[in-house]
C-alpha cells in the first residue's frame, strides 16, 4: 500500500470534476435524517432495538465505527471485523444507510505504548499519553501506517457492502503536534513554500532579533520560547498543521476511492475551527459535512449558527451540504449545560437545511452509559424512547419527509462576507495594536444586519471569482494577498459595493506590513488613507455623523485623512479629533468603497452595512415588498433556498411576518396567506401557490 509521505504538499484543488457528491444518498433517501451510532458500547439485543426505533423515527443515515479501532484490531494486526459486518448487516436489512468512518481518530492503547512517538507533543514539549482520544501525531510514519491499514482493512471488507452510502475519514481533524517528526515534516513543507533558505528569511524577516537561518534543519515549530515568536513562523506553522492533517484525510480518502469511486467521502468540518484552512480542505471532501454545536444558553446562537451555515455553504461553492453532528439537547462539555428544548432542536435543524442542508445528524443515537460522554444528549436519552426528547425526535423525522422539495435546491445569494483562515491566524497572533479586536467578532457584527435583514450571504474566500455579487463584506481582512486585492477590487470596477472593516488590507500574504497610506491595497478606492493605528481608551471617544447619527466609537480608531472620498463620520474627541471615522467613495464605475476605521456601536454598524445593501440593490428574503435592508421583526430569520421561503422565529414571543400572496407550509400542509403568525421556535417552510413548482 503507498503511503503519501508525510511531508506532502496537498494542492488546492486537484479533485476530478464530477465526483459523487450529497445527491448519492438524497437521490432515494431523500433529505437525510441522522445521527452517530457507537454500537460497541452496546449487548447485541440492543442493537435489534436500535434498527426498530431507528426505523420509527425516520433515521436513514448512520455514521458508526467514528471510535472503534481498539475493538478492530484489539491486537497490532490481528482484526476482529465480523462485528461490525453484523452491524452493517443489520441496518441494511432494516433500510438505515450506513456512513461508515475509518477509526483513525483515536488510535488504541498498544499504539502509543509500543510507538510512543506516534503521540503528539505540546509547545512546552509534554508528551500526551492515550486514555482519552485524539492524542495521534499526525507526522508519525508509524501512525500514518497503522491508520492506512486499519482503513485499508475496513476497506477490503466492507467497500462493497451495500449498506455502506458514504464513507466518513477520521474524525473532526484538528490538532497540532510541535515534536521532532513535526519539524522534519515542517521543514520539508518550508522548502516547498520557499524552495531556499535565503527566500524563507526574507519572507520570516529574520534579520528581526538575530532569528537568521542558514540551514533547514535548524528550523523548528513553535515551541516554548522566552519570549514572542516569529509572527510569520507562527503563522506557516499554522498553515503546516492543516495541510498536514489534510494528507492524513487525502490519503485515507483515496484509498476508499479506489476501492469503490462511486461512493462519496466526507470528513466532518467544525465551523470556524482555528485549526484548519477549511478553503484548503473543502475541495477534498465529496460533501461538505458539518458539527454544528449551538449554545442553548446563548443569545446569538441564531445568528452564530445561520454564519457557520453560510459559510458550509460558501466552502462548498453552493452545493447541498450535510449537518453532520449537532446535539439534540445539551453537549457535556462546557461549564453549564442547560438543555435545548425540543423547539430549539427543531428549530436549528430546520436553520440548517434552509441555508443549503441537504441533510440533518445528531450526535449520537443513544446516550452512553459510560465513558466521557455520559452527559452528553443524544436521540435516545437514558430514560428511553418514552420521554419529550424522543417524541420530538420522532416528529423531527416525520416532518422532514415533507422538505423533500428543497433537496438539491441552491441558495441565491447576491451579497458575500469575505473571511480567510490566514489572514484570521494573522490578524491574532500576539504584540498587535489590540487584542480588543477580533475577527470573528467583527465578522458577526458585520453580518447581523444582513441576517437580520433576510439577505443571503455566501461566506467567500477573499481570492475567489467574486464576479456573481453586487455586494461584498470584509469585516476585517487583516492579510490580503494579491490575488484578493485584485477581486476585491474588481467588485468595484463592476459596479458593485466593498465594504471594508478597520485593520483590513494591512498585510501581504508573509503578513509583511504593505507600506504606505493604509489600507494600501485599497486607499484609492475608499477615497482616503491612514497613518497610526489608535487603540481608544476605555469608555471610547465621541464621533460626528450627520448621516450616521452621531456615536461613542470603542476599541479601536485609525488616524485617517480624507483624500477624494466623503467623511461619513468624524472623530469629535480624543486625540483623533477631526480624523474621518468612515471613509466613503463613489467610483466612476457606478460602484462605491466603504471603509470603517473604528468599531461603531452595533445601531450605527446596522445602518452602514443597510447604506451598503441598498447601494448594492440587494434584497431580502421577502423581496422588495418589505423594502430593501428592512429589518424583519426581532427573531425572525427569513431565507430562501430554492422555491421555499422559510421562516423561523427564535424569539420568546409568537410574530406576526407579512407573506403575501398564497402559501403552503410544507411541513404542516397547512394553507397560509397574507400574514403568518409563528409561535416561539416556530418554523414554516413556505411555498408559492403560485409557484410553477407547488403542484
Ligand atoms: C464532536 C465529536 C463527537 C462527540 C461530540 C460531542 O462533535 O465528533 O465524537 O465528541 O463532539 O459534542
Amino acid at each position: 500500500m503507498q503511503l503519501i509521505p508525510s511531508t506532502a504538499a496537498v494542492p488546492l484543488a486537484d479533485t476530478p470534476p464530477v465526483r459523487p457528491g450529497l445527491g448519492e444518498l438524497t437521490r432515494d433517501l431523500g433529505l437525510v435524517y441522522g445521527c452517530d451510532y457507537n454500537p460497541e458500547q452496546w449487548p447485541r439485543e440492543v442493537w435489534t432495538e436500535d434498527v426498530a426505533l431507528m426505523q420509527a423515527a425516520g433515521i436513514n443515515l448512520v455514521t458508526v465505527g467514528v471510535f472503534s479501532w481498539a475493538l478492530l484490531e484489539p491486537r497490532p494486526g490481528e482484526l476482529e471485523l465480523d462485528w461490525l459486518g453484523d452491524v452493517l448487516d443489520l441496518l441494511h436489512a432494516g433500510g438505515i444507510a450506513v456512513d461508515l468512518a475509518t477509526p483513525t481518530a483515536s488510535p488504541p492503547a498498544w499504539l502509543g505504548l509500543r510507538w510512543p512517538e506516534t503521540r503528539a507533543v505540546t509547545p512546552d514539549g509534554v508528551r500526551l499519553s492515550h486514555g482519552s482520544r485524539n492524542h495521534f501525531c499526525p507526522s508519525s510514519p508509524v501512525y500514518r501506517e497503522r491508520a492506512m491499514t486499519i482503513a485499508g482493512a475496513l476497506v477490503s471488507r466492507f467497500a462493497s457492502h451495500p449498506a455502506v452510502r458514504m464513507w466518513h475519514i477520521g474524525n473532526e481533524y484538528g490538532q497540532v503536534c510541535h515534536c521532532d517528526l513535526c519539524g522534519e515534516a515542517f521543514q520539508a513543507w518550508l522548502q516547498r513554500r520557499y524552495g531556499t533558505v535565503d527566500e524563507l528569511n526574507r519572507a520570516w524577516g529574520t534579520s528581526f532579533w538575530s532569528q537568521r537561518y542558514d540551514d533547514w534543519a535548524e528550523i523548528v515549530p513553535p515551541r516554548a520560547a522566552p519570549y514572542l515568536i516569529n509572527p510569520t513562523q507562527a503563522l506557516d506553522y499554522r498553515r503546516f498543521a492543516s495541510d498536514q492533517l489534510l494528507a492524513l484525510y487525502v490519503e485515507q480518502r483515496d484509498l476508499v476511492r479506489r476501492a469503490n469511486p462511486a461512493v462519496p467521502v466526507t470528513t466532518n468540518f467544525m465551523g470556524f475551527h482555528p485549526l484548519t484552512d477549511y478553503w484548503r480542505w473543502a475541495p477534498q471532501v465529496d460533501v461538505v459535512a458539518d458539527d454544528l454545536y449551538g449554545d442553548p444558553a446563548d443569545g446569538d446562537s441564531p445568528l452564530r449558527q445561520a454564519l457557520a451555515n453560510d459559510l458550509m455553504r460558501g466552502l462548498g461553492a453552493g452545493q447541498p451540504w450535510l449537518l453532520m453532528e449537532q446535539a439534540a439537547s445539551g453537549v457535556n462539555w462546557r461549564a453549564h449545560n442547560p438543555p435545548k428544548t425540543p423547539g430549539r432542536m427543531r428549530l436549528d435543524s430546520l436553520r440548517a437545511i434552509a441555508r443549503g442542508a441537504d441533510g440533518s445528524c445528531f450526535f449520537q443515537w443513544r446516550q452512553s452509559a459510560f465513558g466521557a460522554e455520559r452527559f452528553h444528549s443524544a436521540l435516545v436519552p437514558h430514560a428511553g424512547p418514552d420521554t419529550r426528547l424522543h417524541r420530538a425526535v420522532r416528529a423531527h423525522g416525520a416532518e422532514l419527509r415533507g422538505l423533500g422539495r428543497v433537496v438539491g435546491a441552491r441558495v441565491e445569494a447576491r451579497a458575500a462576507l469575505a473571511f480567510d483562515w490566514s489572514s484570521w491566524w494573522a490578524a491574532e497572533e500576539p504584540a498587535a495594536p489590540s487584542e480588543r479586536l477580533r475577527v470573528l467578532d467583527q465578522l458577526l457584527a458585520y453580518y447581523r444586519p444582513l441576517w437580520r435583514a433576510g439577505i443571503a450571504v455566501d461566506v467567500v474566500h477573499p481570492g475567489m471569482d467574486l464576479s456573481g455579487y453586487d455586494l461584498v463584506v470584509a469585516p476585517q481582512l487583516y492579510l490580503v494577498d494579491d490575488d484578493g486585492v485584485r477581486t476585491l477590487r474588481g467588485v468595484v470596477a463592476r459596479g458593485g459595493v466593498l465594504l471594508l472593516g478597520p485593520f483590513s488590507g494591512v498585510a501581504d500574504t508573509d503578513a509583511h506590513i504593505r507600506l504606505g497610506r493604509f489600507p494600501v491595497p485599497f486607499a484609492d478606492l475608499v477615497g482616503g488613507s491612514g497613518e497610526e493605528f489608535c487603540p481608544l481608551p476605555d469608555g471610547g471617544v465621541p464621533v460626528r455623523s450627520a448621516t450616521l447619527g452621531d456615536f461613542r466609537a470603542e476599541v479601536w480608531g485609525e488616524r485617517l485623512r480624507l483624500d477624494d472620498g466623503e467623511a461619513v463620520a468624524t472623530f469629535a474627541g480624543g486625540d483623533l479629533a477631526g480624523s474621518p471615522a468612515v471613509l466613503r467613495r463613489r467610483d466612476p464605475s457606478g460602484g462605491s468603497a466603504w471603509y470603517v476605521g473604528t468599531l461603531p456601536p452595533q445601531a450605527v454598524l446596522d445602518q452602514i452595512v443597510s447604506r451598503c445593501v441598498v447601494a448594492a440593490g440587494v434584497v431580502g428574503a421577502l423581496g422588495r415588498s418589505a423594502g430593501p435592508g428592512t429589518v424583519l421583526p426581532a427573531g425572525i430569520e427569513a431565507f430562501r433556498r430554492g422555491a421555499v421561503l422559510f421562516l423561523l422565529n427564535s424569539a420568546t414571543e409568537p410574530r406576526d411576518v407579512p407573506i403575501g400572496g398564497s402559501h403552503r407550509d410544507l411541513l404542516t400542509g397547512a394553507e397560509l396567506s397574507g400574514c403568518v403568525r409563528l409561535g416561539p421556535d416556530g418554523v414554516v417552510a413556505l411555498l408559492e401557490e403560485a409557484s410553477p413548482d407547488a403542484s
